[in-house]
């Protein structure tokens, strides 16, 4: 089978690379200058038995729809599914529908009426872009003044342009963060191994959000029967509520979830594999990806049960410095191929490119993820950060606490 990956981003490189193991031939539409097989045609151009789509924002914008109506076979949701993670807006709604139990919230395009419901809210504030930010479009912070300074920047479009005319303002929550990947074919929906990701920018969880500094896979607290509730109270309901407005789902259902003092919540929907949860999960799979994936898109899951190795996966990101605010690129990343060196590991790419000297340089925030696999979240660990310290470039900024803690429980139990 020949699988077309969309995508210039490390979750694009890691599906290729798992889709590899079983494909006769797999190429990336766009990719990056890291990317193996990566070629510049759109996906419109291209042949192949199965299209995965990467990232959120072709799915937001139509991709699914385009190559499906010339007969293509997509895993990844059409526009209509896409507006989960396209209108954060409209996802609480549907969930509202579902019964799904999330934050309290509201949604405004108003300033004066946001800053007065904002007012009535208890710290910690949340402001999110209804619109898609790059993962960045989310404030969560104590200070009133600081949240309504937000809201007025996000809906003058100051800070995020159209994406920030609409803001949503939620109750804050506090807990474990679970991110749960559901494989969906329009009525079923099957479960991958779970992660935890890392989405502030320094250490300790403090700084701005970013797209996530690195992930962990599997994750201690999420047990069969935690799993079970993912399934039953959000997976399925969300599958179900779809289908009642007319949506048939092909893709990947990510919930963003929170482990609260008043039980599992979810904090956002993504209509794609995490990023970058996908490193740490996908290279689990004992089971075949390209099946799984093909069976969802021909809305065939039937009695498809993906399994895993229980090896550990820990990856860590290296971003440019500056990521995410002004990220500073064009350093000259040292060779790959030192990875190999530490056995164990893999990197894969995203913003990389080519200078005209044919030297692979940095060319957006979020750079490399390097991966390392072990029997345990501290071997993994370990060599994960044994990679970073052999590939990278100068000014790589990265946390050096990505599992920091589940590392430590381990070692404690
Ligand atoms: P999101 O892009 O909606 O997943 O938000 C990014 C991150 O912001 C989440 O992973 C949480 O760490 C944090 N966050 C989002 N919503 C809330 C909330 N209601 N309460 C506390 N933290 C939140
Ligand atoms: N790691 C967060 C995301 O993929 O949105």
């Amino acid at each position: 089978m020949r699988v077309v990956v969309v995508g210039g981003d490390a979750r694009a490189h890691v599906l290729a690379h798992v889709l590899s193991r079983s494909a006769d031939d797999v190429v990336v539409s766009g990719g990056n200058a890291g990317t193996p097989n990566a070629v510049a045609s759109p996906p419109e151009e291209l042949d192949g038995d199965l299209f995965v789509i990467s990232p959120e924002k072709p799915l937001v914008a139509g991709l699914a729809d385009r190559l499906r109506a010339q007969g293509k076979r997509v895993y990844g949701p059409g526009v209509d599914g896409a507006r989960l993670e396209g209108s954060k807006g409209w996802m609480k709604q549907l969930v509202a529908k579902a019964g799904v139990p999330t934050a309290q919230h509201a949604t405004f395009s108003d300033a004066a009426l946001a800053l007065d419901f904002l007012r009535t809210m208890k710290p910690p504030f949340v402001v999110k872009t209804d619109g898609l930010a790059d993962g960045k479009g989310v404030l969560v912070t104590e200070s009133l003044i600081e949240a309504e300074d937000d809201v007025k920047a996000k809906l003058a479009g100051a800070s995020f342009g159209e994406a920030g005319r609409t803001v949503v303002i939620e109750e804050g929550m506090a807990g474990p963060e679970l991110s749960v990947l559901a494989v969906c074919d329009g009525h079923r929906a099957v479960l991958l191994s779970p992660a935890q990701d890392f989405k502030r920018a320094y250490e300790g969880d403090n700084g701005p959000n970013t797209g996530g500094m690195g992930a962990y896979s599997p994750v201690p607290i999420a047990g069969d029967d935690l799993l079970g509730v993912v399934m039953d109270r959000f997976v399925e309901p969300t599958l179900a509520a779809l289908r009642a407005e007319g949506i048939d789902y092909r893709g990947t259902l990510y919930g963003g979830l929170m482990l609260t003092p008043d039980g599992l919540k979810l904090v956002e929907y993504n209509v794609r594999f995490g990023d970058p949860e996908a490193q740490v999960v996908l290279p689990r799979l004992s089971s075949d990806l390209v099946d799984l994936l093909a069976t969802a898109a021909d809305g065939a899951l039937s009695d498809h049960e993906p399994t895993f190795i229980s090896d550990a996966a820990v990856c860590v990101v290296g971003a440019t410095p500056g990521y995410p605010e002004s990220p500073r690129t064009g350093a000259v990343i040292d060779s790959l191929d030192a990875i190999d060196d530490v056995p164990g590991t893999v990197v894969f790419c995203a913003g990389v490119d080519r200078d005209s000297e044919g030297r692979l340089v940095t060319a957006g925030g979020r750079v490399l993820s390097i991966v390392g696999f072990g029997p345990t979240i501290a071997t993994a660990r370990d060599r994960a950060y044994e990679g970073v310290r052999r590939v990278g470039f100068a000014g790589m900024q990265y946390r050096n606490d990505i599992a920091a803690a589940a590392a430590k429980e381990e070692t404690d139990t």
